[in-house]
């Protein structure tokens, strides 16, 4: 057996789940956004369908919808910290439509408390929603330094945050995994260095989550959010604060309200309730897919992902034209999010040759119109992505590498 196997993960069971695999389609923009659960979209049906009403009244149907929805926040909890982790607090997760509106609550929360000078450190490779918030943060006096890429290793180091942190650094901003790289920036080093500078950090989980536990509350995180759109469920996000880094913030919702109303201070306008009630069908999924894959759900998914992409990036290595942009070995610590550029041929000409074969992928920025730059690329021609999902074959992959190599031949 290779180290590429992907015994283990019971990949027919984690196929059975996916309605949307039943399609002629091949989903390989699940960095976009990814399939939905079954159990997710009968959940959001069963939901509208039996507790149609508003929370909060006495009456039964009302007080159950309410318990739904509670044990939707408690689920999203939960799914922070699978894999033996910490737990995670309900109390402590704040609920939205997205990460980039969760974080752009959490900028405004931070506004008043800035003071002309302060610093904050975004980077040159997150997604903008973990970008621009911050960003707007200088018109209240903070100062934006920006990490930049290492293009030796084509991640972020925690070597190149140190000699930007200082005494009035506030806050360090940084994505746990690029969704254009595939790599993974290791939050321990980074946690270590943010709390030396007497700074916060929040982190943008969005391209993590959908692989790997997130272990929020052992990451040395302030605040920390994933969109659930991309983790197999409905279109809507929270973020985990530390209580004390939530309680700080400036009450976003009705005045009435009190500073330690949290999180509720931080949900104006509330959140979908029948989309946050589904989210429970998430753990429970990765529960039964661990159970049915040797106990483990998360190594299961990172073999199979490794496979996947060692497939695709040995494929990509045969190729002259092919420049990879992250790192071209599926080693443990890669995602299977891959982008590469062709030489003399621009990212956008490949979709619509793909899109033929009914393979699903994209190119782009993807919103980090920064990296680009940094990579030396024209941002709006981008890169060619193929993000792979636990629920994607090795027969998929093929079917594309097929394609890319009988319909894109390299240009002479
Ligand atoms: C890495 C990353 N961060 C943040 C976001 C923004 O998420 P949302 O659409 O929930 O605002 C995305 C969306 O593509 C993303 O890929």
């Amino acid at each position: 057996m290779d180290d590429r196997s992907t015994a283990g993960l019971d990949l027919d069971y984690a196929r059975s789940r996916f309605p949307g695999l039943a399609s002629e389609w091949v989903y390989m923009d699940n960095a976009g956004g990814s399939l939905p659960l079954g159990s997710v979209i009968d959940s959001i049906a069963d939901y509208m369908r039996h507790w149609p009403v508003q929370l909060g009244a006495t009456y039964a149907p009302s007080a159950e919808a309410g318990r739904r929805v509670d044990a939707g926040r408690a689920a999203i909890a939960r799914l922070m910290s699978m894999g033996g982790h910490t737990s995670v607090d309900p109390e402590t997760v704040v609920l939205g439509a997205s990460t980039s509106s969760l974080f752009s609550r959490v900028a405004r929360g931070l506004a008043p408390g800035i003071r002309p000078g302060d610093e904050i450190v975004v980077t040159a490779v997150d997604h903008e929603a973990n970008v621009s918030p911050w960003h707007r943060l200088q018109r209240h006096g903070a100062r934006i330094r920006t990490w930049p890429l290492n293009l030796d290793s084509l991640a972020l180091e925690a070597r190149d945050l140190e000699p930007l942190l200082s005494d009035r650094t506030r806050l360090v901003c940084c994505t746990h995994a690029s969704n254009i790289l595939g790599s993974v920036t290791d939050l321990g080093a980074i946690s270590r260095l943010t709390k030396d500078a007497g700074a916060r950090l929040c982190v943008d989980g969005v391209a993590y989550a959908p692989h790997r536990a997130m272990a929020v509350a052992d990451a040395g995180v302030d605040f920390y959010a994933f969109s659930l759109y991309k983790v197999f469920g409905p279109h809507c996000a929270a973020l985990f604060g530390r209580r004390e880094a939530l309680r700080e913030l400036d009450n976003q919702n009705h005045r009435f309200f009190s500073d330690d109303y949290v999180p509720g201070k931080l949900e104006p306008g509330a959140f979908p309730y029948e989309l946050v009630a589904a989210a429970t069908a998430i753990p429970d999924y990765i529960e039964a897919l661990g159970r049915r894959s040797g106990g483990d759900a998360f190594a299961a998914i990172a073999a199979h992902e490794r496979a996947l992409s060692g497939r695709l990036l040995d494929y990509l290595g045969t190729r002259p034209d092919a420049r990879i942009m992250g790192s071209a070995e599926a080693d443990a610590g890669r995602l299977p999010t891959i982008s590469f550029v062709l030489s003399g041929r621009p990212s956008a000409s490949v979709p619509p040759v793909t899109d033929e074969a009914g393979l699903g992928i994209r190119f782009g920025h993807f919103y980090a119109p920064a990296l680009m730059t940094a990579l030396g690329l024209e941002p709006d021609d981008g890169v060619i992505r193929i993000s792979l999902a636990h629920y994607n074959s090795l027969e998929e992959v093929g079917r594309l590498i097929d394609v890319l190599d009988t319909k894109v031949r390299p240009a002479r």
